[in-house]
């Protein structure tokens, strides 16, 4: 609103089962804004456009009769702002509603487009079910009431600015391209790291664990995005092509290699930002004795002439050393050292840098000033804040927008979901059946285990301390 991309005539109706009325809810969002919007304070002119447009339905996702009656309220508005049958309708409600809340909404009339005039678009927010057969029944469920083009699937990495720069970075520039691939990269890594635990998601989290609420989604979403080739167009479904493309050339883990290629990890009792913490097993909400990971690394190969013999190496954990997302290309080292060093240099590294401290980092080896030629490793810096001055938008901002806008191209295609799970299941599915052992437990606070370093040593690496 503040920015003035809104489309005219916007108009938002929550739907919950709370009593709280249109002023209620206009409280409710202003104590939210107040508090979490971007740019503060919140002005009372732009407040005062957006209030008026705010309504609010009290409604059971699970009662037909709640949605004639919500039917009846987006007519009303509808004439009310002008709003030529368009919705855009925003599911932030358990996956396990999903499904009825789209039969109920069709049961009503405001499904299909066809019938209406205006789209009818449906965002939802993760978990795309479960596992491969989960997210095809979910999907089944929802095509029968929402076109493919029309379902939303956000991944909030998507809306980051330092990840939709790793396409502008990689084709908008023309040094990068003749380096990006097998001849020259020796490995990459990818790094999502926090350094918070479950935070009282124990409930959600314990049924998922890291592979699928992080990896599943992000990773390999930051994984496509670095890998891909270039699309034919600026265009949604150029772009989601070319990530299909590549996670469809990424080699599944073989579930008698889970053991070796996979390292999963739990954290134990440790220290966070100079407090002690419990260990995943004593927070409220777990299970006695539970196995899920909060900590994984694993080694995957992209089977493609760009990526063979590439190490990927995804990394992802809860209560780590500090929150940090990073992306590593790991160059090769020069094919014969001139200088006699007294340490040999560490290879070029091009570091993407997705949060915090948003930037890129170029290492190459310089001279140590002084008469004997000594190596070091410098780092050549951009940072966001630094050349842009000003603060990125929120990842949700220009999500939601581009939904309202019609763009999917930051949105998860059925495809990529799918294959995602096909990477992802046949490891669940080997640690269900016991292989690897229990978590490797790690101190809360550190870089997580042990077992994780020996993933790349053995190709003799070593992952990087951001
Ligand atoms: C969510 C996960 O998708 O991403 C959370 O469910 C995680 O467990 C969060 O904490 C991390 O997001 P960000 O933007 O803070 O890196």
């Amino acid at each position: 609103m503040r920015t003035g991309r809104l489309p005219a005539g916007l108009c938002v109706l929550g739907v919950a089962r709370r009593p709280l009325g249109d002023d209620g809810f206009r409280a409710a969002m202003r104590a939210a804004v107040d508090e979490f919007a971007r740019l503060r304070p919140v002005e009372e002119a732009t407040w005062s456009t957006l209030a008026p447009r705010l309504f609010y339905h009290e409604g059971d996702f699970g009662d037909r009769e709640s949605f004639l009656g919500l039917a009846a309220r987006l007519a009303k508005l509808d004439s009310q702002f002008n709003l030529r049958g368009n919705r855009l309708y925003y599911l932030a409600t358990p996956p396990a509603s999903f499904a009825p809340i789209a039969e109920n909404l069709a049961a009503a009339g405001l499904a299909h487009q066809e019938t209406a005039g205006g789209f009818r678009r449906i965002v939802l927010e993760k978990p795309f079910g479960h596992d491969l057969a989960s997210a095809l029944e979910l999907d089944a469920e929802l095509r029968r009431h929402f076109h493919e083009r029309d379902t939303l699937r956000i991944d909030h990495y998507l809306g980051k600015e330092t990840v939709q720069n790793i396409l502008v970075l990689r084709f908008a520039n023309g040094i990068l391209e003749p380096l990006w691939n097998q001849r020259y990269v020796d490995h990459v890594q990818i790094t999502v790291a926090e350094d918070i635990g479950v935070e009282g998601r124990a409930g959600y989290f314990d049924s998922a664990g890291i592979l699928r609420d992080i990896v599943q989604n992000h990773v390999l979403q930051l994984l496509a995005l670095t890998a891909m080739e270039a699309p034919v167009a600026w265009e949604a479904d150029a772009v989601r092509d070319e990530k299909n493309k590549v996670l469809q050339a990424v080699r599944p883990i073989q579930p008698e290699n889970v053991a070796r290629d996979v390292i999963r990890g739990q954290y134990a009792p440790g220290w966070s930002r100079g407090t002690p913490v419990p260990g995943y097993l004593q927070e409220p909400g777990v299970p006695a004795g539970s196995t899920t990971e909060t900590y994984v690394a694993l080694e995957l190969r992209i089977d493609n002439w760009r990526w063979a013999g590439v190490p990927f190496y995804l990394r992802a954990g809860k209560r780590l050393a500090k929150r940090v997302s990073e992306i590593a290309i790991q160059f090769k080292p020069v094919p014969h050292l001139l200088f006699d060093a007294a340490r040999p240099p560490q290879p070029n590294a091009l570091v993407l840098r997705i949060q915090p401290d948003e930037g890129i980092t170029l290492r190459f080896v310089s001279k140590l000033p002084g008469p004997e030629i000594d190596l070091r490793s410098v780092g050549m810096d951009f940072r966001y804040g630094t050349s842009f001055g000003a603060e990125p938008p929120e990842a949700y901002e220009r999500l939601l927008l581009d939904a309202l806008l019609g763009d999917a191209s930051l949105y998860i295609r059925r495809d990529t979901l799918l294959r995602s799970w096909e990477l992802v299941d046949p490891i669940e599915e080997a640690w269900a059946r016991g292989a690897g052992g229990r978590p490797h437990l790690y101190d809360a606070g550190s870089w997580g285990p042990a077992a994780a370093e020996a993933l790349v040593e053995r190709g003799g690496r070593a992952w990087r301390r951001p």
